[in-house]
């Protein structure tokens, strides 16, 4: 199964072929804290990561070789499991920076890009804080949900007195594919999702739209990028009654083929001139693949890279279900261009909402034997 090394010139998890499970954590740093605990639970968490990216147990004697009367270095769930394609990517959030009271408790505030700041209020958002923000993030992501999760366990105990975890997210299926090597995979209204995304294969769109320059802003974030995080909840059951001829006005595309509804297979350019009966355009004014579409954005593209997740139900027994939106790029602004066009006239509003956001500027890749973010700290 694959391995993907977790130093490198951009951190894995963003580029990398989208694997199917996810485990998203975010964490605030705990009082009392200092700038060197700071570093220093980077340092030990880029350690753990790589160990654990390569398939290892986390510390010198792993999960089960340690001292009889310790607790192990290591949880042991992955023990005997391949490293499934683990990938960790840390991120930090603007109140890393500065609280929301403007303490700047580890002497960052005068490193924190001017883009790092909360996302705009959008149309429609009903965000609970519970489940938003947070001073640090880490994404797990894995094609075995076990390794996910004992990524995560293992780094928010290593943090254990540094930082505590302030909400997290699991996803079981990528609604993304970010390789032309991989299958679209569907989201939970059934449909395709991931066809026009960023792919690997597009380096120069990944150049222009995907990692910041060494010009955009603070010299530490070069090659990095920005991480939204969006709890969209969808009511599938309302969606569940709509009919087939509704769903695809909705989305703009084929439920089966995903081919954009001006014709064509899943990969053809959509083409939002075209009239059909009445000379009303085959891809409706109000369509998700029309209002997200670079043509209407400026020529913005994103790299999204969600989830699917089901958390249970609510009273009313509903599923609590929907899209862990994850999407990176050069600039919060792309994403916020995007949604606000979205929240504005997405004739998908009807079967969404907007439960959780964050923004995490995601530092470059380590260096071999440096950590993560070590650039920021210089
Ligand atoms: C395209 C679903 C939220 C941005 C698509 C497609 C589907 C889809 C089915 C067409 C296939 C594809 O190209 O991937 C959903 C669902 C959402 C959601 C179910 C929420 C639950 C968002 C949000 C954004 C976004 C929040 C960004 C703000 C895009 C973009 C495209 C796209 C940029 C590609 C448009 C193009 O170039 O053709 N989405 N989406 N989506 N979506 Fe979403």
């Amino acid at each position: 199964t694959a391995v993907y090394p977790f130093y490198g010139k951009h951190q894995a998890g963003i580029l990398t072929p989208a694997q199917d499970r996810l485990h998203f954590a975010a964490f605030d740093v705990t009082d009392g804290t200092s700038r060197a605990d700071l570093i220093e639970l980077l340092q030990d968490w880029s350690v753990a990561a790589a160990a654990m990216t390569a398939g290892r147990d986390i510390g010198d004697y792993g999960a089960v070789s340690g001292p009889y009367d310790a607790p192990p270095e290591d949880t042991g769930e992955a023990v005997g499991l391949p490293a499934s394609g683990l990938t960790i990517t840390f991120g930090f959030g603007p109140s890393l920076f500065r609280t929301a009271a403007g303490a700047d408790r580890f002497g960052l505030a005068a490193r924190q890009p001017a883009e790092l700041v909360d996302l705009p209020h959008f149309p429609g958002d009903m965000l609970d804080d519970a489940r938003s923000g947070g001073d640090l993030c880490i994404q797990a992501c894995a094609n075995d949900p076990q390794i996910a999760v004992h990524a995560i366990r293992n780094l928010s105990r290593i943090a254990f007195g540094r930082a505590a975890l302030r909400w997290s997210q699991l996803g079981f299926g990528r609604t993304s594919s970010t390789s032309t090597s991989q299958a679209t995979p569907r989201n939970l209204f059934g449909f395709k999702d991931g066809t026009a995304n960023i792919k690997a294969e597009e380096p120069a769109a990944a150049t222009e739209h995907l990692w910041v320059g060494s010009t955009d802003g603070p010299a530490w974030l070069a090659g990095g990028s920005y991480l939204v995080a969006r709890r969209i909840r969808m009511t599938i059951e309302t969606w569940d009654r709509s009919s087939l001829r509704e769903q695809e006005r909705v989305i703009g595309r084929t439920k089966g083929e995903g081919a954009p509804l001006s014709g064509g297979t899943e990969f053809t350019e959509p083409d939002f001139e075209i009239a059909g009966r009445g000379d009303l355009p085959l891809i409706d004014e109000a369509s998700h693949v029309r209002l997200a579409h670079p043509t209407q954005n400026d020529g913005i593209r994103i790299l999204r890279r969600g989830y699917n997740f089901v958390d249970g139900n609510d009273s009313l027994g509903r599923l609590d279900a929907g899209l862990f939106f994850i999407s990176f790029q050069r600039t919060p602004q792309s994403f916020s261009t995007v949604q606000l066009n979205l929240a504005r006239h997405d004739a998908m509003n009807e079967y969404l909402k907007h439960v959780g956001s964050a923004l995490f500027a995601v530092p470059p890749g380590a260096a071999t034997g440096s950590y993560v973010g070590a650039p920021l700290f210089a």
